[in-house]
């Protein structure tokens, strides 16, 4: 029988994908109330919930998952019987730099929020109808050679950064309160995520805002690292399956049949940016800067720069499990995703604007300081987006 979440706890609900998952879910779900808890760290931001003032369906929390006693009074307040797991630091380039709030955030606030949901739900009279949903990442699996199989549900962990190391410990840590203490349980292991409201420190919005601006371009390497791209929308429609028709205990792996390398992503949004500008004069003037402004071509702005430490080189998602048994399958096509994003970047200049701040300054001067430009060789030309790799034959075991 499916799950119907009453009163949902969203952390993390003010980041990129909380905040597109909370407007899915009251827009489209239609039922239950959603309190979000975040501390608004430099990632969260109150302008992604916006248009969700004076619904009375919604409540804002400012807080830490670490604090213990606030986890405690808002899981009381607001009777939650449902946690949807989103707060967590998650740039990878930030964890190599500084791991230690990735291990405080991702690894002690997720436990601090499982003895919280054991208590209300599990100890003294219990709440028999519970959920604690998490949203892991793909990233745990570690890296895929060229021909390798994509990820499943059983591959073993290998994470290769601090961020996906604490990602595999709060997975880790959510598994154990599922088989020690029998909390109900469900984790998504999902693929990198697009889509509107992304902070510019991640790879498109990035690539977007600083084609915008006649930027250098920054790719790491040879760019031919590979991806596999799930529009956000694709990815909070998976996470709404798993709360109401995923099994407690199981894990699902949720991609977007979106396999490219970053270079071609990059060469994909020039093209994009320099067909908008070419068209439109109006935009031609708002970014003067821009190469398609006077007539150039944005990827004369590509510098390849020093690798990331420990780069995995390719991930990709096999999803079976979820369209069997969740009917999840993406909605978007790589392509057609981007274009959308670029536009929604276009349109949304005073939503992006602020967030370039002196402390967004500071991080680009330490993460891409001269002495990582540049490093390497330019490559010839981007490959086509790569074809889906073909399931294995044979099913996937669950776990
Ligand atoms: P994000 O960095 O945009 O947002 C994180 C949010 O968590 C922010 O609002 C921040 O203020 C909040 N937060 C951070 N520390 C907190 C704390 N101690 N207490 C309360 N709130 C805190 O992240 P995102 O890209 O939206 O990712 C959301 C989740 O999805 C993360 O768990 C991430 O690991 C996972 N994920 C993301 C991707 C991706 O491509 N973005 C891919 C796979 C998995
Ligand atoms: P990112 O958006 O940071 O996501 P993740 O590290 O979780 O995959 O990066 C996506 C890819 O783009 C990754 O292979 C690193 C690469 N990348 C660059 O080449 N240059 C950049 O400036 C950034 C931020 C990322």
């Amino acid at each position: 029988m499916n799950f119907e979440p009453h009163n949902l706890l969203v952390t993390g609900g003010a980041g990129f994908i909380g905040a597109n998952f909370v407007r899915h879910w009251l827009y489209t779900a239609g039922h239950g109330k959603v309190v979000v808890l975040d501390a608004l760290t430099y990632a969260g931001n109150p302008e992604n919930l916006a248009s969700l003032a004076g619904d009375p369906r919604y409540a804002f929390v400012r807080g830490d998952i670490c604090d213990e006693g606030l986890v405690r009074e808002v899981f009381e307040r607001h009777q939650i019987d449902t946690v949807v797991h989103f707060a967590a630091e998650s740039h990878v380039d930030r964890s190599i730099l500084g791991p230690d709030e990735f291990i405080r955030t991702n690894v002690v606030g997720t436990h601090s929020l499982l003895k919280a949901a054991k208590r209300a739900w599990l100890d003294g009279k219990g709440v028999a109808a519970h959920r604690f949903h998490h949203v892991s990442t793909d990233e745990v699996y570690g890296s895929l050679g060229a021909e390798d199989p994509p990820f499943h549900e059983a591959t073993p962990y290998a994470p290769n950064s601090p961020y996906s190391a604490s990602k595999a410990g709060s997975d880790h840590l959510v598994r154990a309160y599922h088989e020690t203490y029998g909390l109900k349980t469900t984790v998504t292991n999902c693929s990198n995520n697009y889509g509107p409201f992304q902070f510019p420190e991640k790879l498109i919005p990035l690539i977007i805002i600083n084609i915008l601006h006649g930027k250098p371009l920054p790719v790491y390497g040879d760019g031919l690292q590979v991806r596999d791209w799930l529009h956000v929308a694709d990815h909070c429609a998976a996470i709404g399956l798993a709360l109401t028709r995923g099994a407690p205990g199981e894990v699902y792996n949720i991609g977007g049949d979106g396999e490219t390398t970053n270079i071609h992503i990059v060469h994909s949004l020039c093209s994009l940016v320099d067909e908008h500008l070419a068209r439109n004069a109006e935009l031609r003037t708002a970014f003067p800067m821009s190469p398609a402004a006077t007539g150039g071509k944005s990827q004369q702005l590509v510098e390849h720069v020093r690798d990331r430490l420990g780069h995995d080189r390719r991930y990709a998602i096999d999803f079976r499990k979820a369209a069997r048994t969740l009917g999840y399958a993406p909605s978007r096509d790589l392509q057609t995703g981007l274009a959308e994003t670029l536009n929604w970047y276009l349109i949304h200049e005073a939503w992006w604007r602020p967030l370039l701040g002196d402390s967004y300054a500071k991080w680009i001067d330490k993460n891409y300081s001269p002495s990582r430009l540049p490093s390497m060789p330019p490559t010839a030309a981007a490959p086509a987006i790569l074809p889906s790799v073909p399931p294995p034959s044979e099913p996937v075991p669950g776990r």
